[in-house]
């Protein structure tokens, strides 16, 4: 039996996840803009999905568009809505540490003469509010703030940040994609105008998410097409895929106190292990706000590829940095911002644990990471 520890990645599609969608894929063939009573069945697949993610949130159906994942979502906030305010304002600012998907974003508008400034994180991840204010200027069209950093698990302020954002009159974007169904959050409680989410982080279906819009943001689609989502991302809605992301958002409502909880429980075992049996290993971001089933952990004096290498082959899964920069030799960005050298950066492992892990699978890997790291420094740091 393999043993999952990259959550953070990706995760397992759940059953009543994959039930629902089976159900639909197989008995509910209509187009949900088709006026026939197929159509109007999906339809109400759909509607039914939007009102289960807006529970989750604490925002209205309304607010909620589908797009195909969080980078959709992203570049809708970016490229389309912040890009295009018909108040001509047009500087934006973002922390240092975003995913890929907000980075490249605004490499796009940096391209098309868009100001763009970057708030530094400190050593634990986090960004000072302080820092975002004195970035803000008359002109700032939009601050972007990752709710919860996908390699480190740090929760950023973003509830200070938006406040902050609100006085300058500027707009907050949030990619919350790490946060929900992980942590507690509301931001239809907040002040923040635009959030993005993407299902297969919590148990649901990959290719699907939603950028969740405050009623009264003017709405810029970054997808032309048919009317779908209220003319706000063209495009027949993905059925299954929806129906999937509304499924684990209910379970997540459902599950979330003793989610939190349980992984918090199993990441506290593993770190306390790895504390007690691995000399020197170091454990990164800000323990007081960190996702409870995040752990991320530097073995000086190792190559971190190794040392996931080896873990993979004794059955072991987890990550160094963003799935999406595994393979590639360069430093995570993210940890280069805290300002880890290179080398420490490139001897970091993410851990991240969620359901179907349990206490035996980390004590398994507690008896083999010991061992394991003492060969990777004995084969040498890069
Ligand atoms: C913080 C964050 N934002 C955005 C994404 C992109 O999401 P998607 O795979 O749905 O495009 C991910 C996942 O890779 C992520 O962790």
């Amino acid at each position: 039996m393999r043993i999952y520890l990259d959550h953070n990645a990706t995760t397992p599609v759940r059953t009543e996840v994959a039930d629902a969608m089976l159900r639909v894929l197989r008995g509910v063939p209509g187009n949900p803009s088709s006026v026939h009573a197929e159509g109007a069945a999906a339809r109400a697949e759909v509607e039914r999905a939007r009102e289960r993610v807006a529970a989750l949130l604490g925002v209205t159906g309304a607010e909620v568009v589908f797009t195909a994942g969080a980078t959709e979502a992203n570049n809708t906030a970016l490229c389309a809505i912040a890009a295009g305010r018909p108040d001509g304002r047009r500087h934006v600012v973002v922390s240092a540490v975003e995913h890929p998907s907000v980075d490249a974003a605004l490499d796009e508008l940096a391209r098309r003469g868009h100001p763009v400034t970057r708030v530094p994180v400190d050593r634990s991840g986090r960004v000072a509010p302080d820092a975002v204010e004195a970035a803000l200027r008359d002109d700032t069209a939009l601050v972007s703030l990752i709710w919860a950093n996908n390699e480190t698990g740090v929760i950023q302020p973003v509830e200070a940040v938006a406040e902050l954002a609100h006085a300058r009159g500027a707009w907050l974007h949030s990619d919350a994609t790490q946060a929900v169904g992980k942590h507690p959050i509301r931001p239809g409680a907040l002040p923040v105008d635009l959030s993005s989410l993407s299902a297969h982080k919590l148990g649901g279906p990959k290719g699907v998410g939603c950028l969740v819009v405050r009623a009264g943001v003017p709405f810029a689609p970054l997808l032309h097409g048919g009317p779908q989502e209220r003319r706000r991302r063209g495009g027949t809605e993905n059925v299954a895929g929806v129906v999937g992301l509304g499924v684990a958002c209910e379970l997540a409502q459902r599950e979330l106190p003793e989610r939190v909880a349980a992984a918090g429980r199993l990441r506290d075992r593993l770190w306390d292990g790895v504390a007690a049996k691995v000399p020197g290993a170091r454990r990164n971001g800000d323990p007081a706000h960190v996702l409870s089933n995040t752990l991320n952990v530097t073995f000086p004096g190792t190559q971190g590829e190794l040392l996931l290498q080896a873990l993979d082959l004794e059955g072991v899964a987890a990550s160094a940095g963003a799935a999406c920069a595994s393979g590639s030799i360069e430093p995570s960005h993210v940890l280069v911002a805290m300002g880890f050298e290179p080398a420490e950066a490139r001897a970091t492992l993410r851990f991240s644990v969620g359901h179907g892990n349990d206490e035996s699978q980390i004590d398994r890997v507690l008896t083999l990471l010991p061992d394991l790291v003492a060969r990777a420094r004995a084969a040498g740091a890069p």
